[in-house]
């Protein structure tokens, strides 16, 4: 059975290295129960090198949360793919709603995802639309943004990338999107991928993230239709992170 894939996105948190330490310390133990499960976890960049470099498991991948297209160059403040990669992480968050809301466009986000998968990561890219009513407009949107991001991606390159569909307005929220909304979605997103790729895009993991914890996961991964799940606040809080990974291998 595929495991399912759980990514914790630690955003900016927690406040210290000693508490990051622990969360991941904490993180680890419970991954080790988990069969069915595999972790990603993203903290902040200046903690990623040296806890990727601290962890000796074998079950927890480690992803950036962020980064550049360019490889290296005059641009204070960033990271890029290469340095990323140098840092033994396989992953990178590319298009967050919250680098999005910030500024990032699409053309960044296409640079990126090409950038991550030329280091030979794999690129978690985040779509989602913000508002949502009865006129359907969230598909319109959803598949611009998966077009906008992915049309130079070559086809063989198109199973390395993972998307994470989450829409904005339950990102930080107190309740996910409907399972049943969800599955709609994920089943969209793969015929646009089939659409723009051919049927390589069905082997395309798709997560949900927005307002996931310990008492919605195992529905959402039950009736959603997804591989697996984006987790924000939920991956933060130790206790909460246990009792999420335990629900989801004991179901
Ligand atoms: P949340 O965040 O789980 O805190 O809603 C999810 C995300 O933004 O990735």
């Amino acid at each position: 059975m595929a495991k399912f894939l759980v990514v914790a996105n630690w955003k900016m948190n927690p406040a210290s290295y000693k508490e990051a330490k622990s969360l991941l310390g904490a993180t680890k133990r419970v991954s080790e129960a988990a069969r069915n499960v595999s972790i990603v976890v993203a903290p902040p960049a200046i903690y990623l090198r040296e806890l990727r470099s601290l962890y000796k498991g074998k079950k927890i991948a480690f992803a950036a949360q962020n980064t550049h297209f360019d490889s290296m160059g005059s641009y204070t403040g960033d990271i890029s793919p290469a340095q990323i990669k140098d840092g033994k992480v396989s992953s990178v968050i590319v298009g967050h709603a919250e680098r999005r809301a910030a500024g990032e466009t699409d053309e960044f986000i296409r640079k990126k995802v090409a950038a991550v998968l030329n280091e030979k990561m794999t690129p978690i890219l985040c779509i989602g639309e913000s508002i949502r009513n009865q006129d359907g407009a969230h598909y319109v949107f959803v598949k611009a943004q998966l077009i906008a991001a992915l049309r130079d991606v070559p086809a063989a390159k198109i199973p390395q990338v993972v998307i994470a569909y989450e829409p904005v307005w339950a990102i930080g929220s107190d309740r996910p999107m409907q399972a049943r909304d969800m599955h709609e979605m994920a089943i969209f997103i793969r015929k646009t991928l089939v659409e723009m790729h051919g049927t390589v895009g069905m082997n395309v993991k798709i997560l949900y993230g927005g307002a996931i914890d310990e008492t919605n996961a195992v529905l959402m991964l039950r009736d959603g239709d997804v591989d697996g799940l984006l987790v924000g606040r939920a991956s933060v809080q130790a206790p909460r992170f246990k009792a999420l990974i335990e629900a989801i291998a004991e179901a």
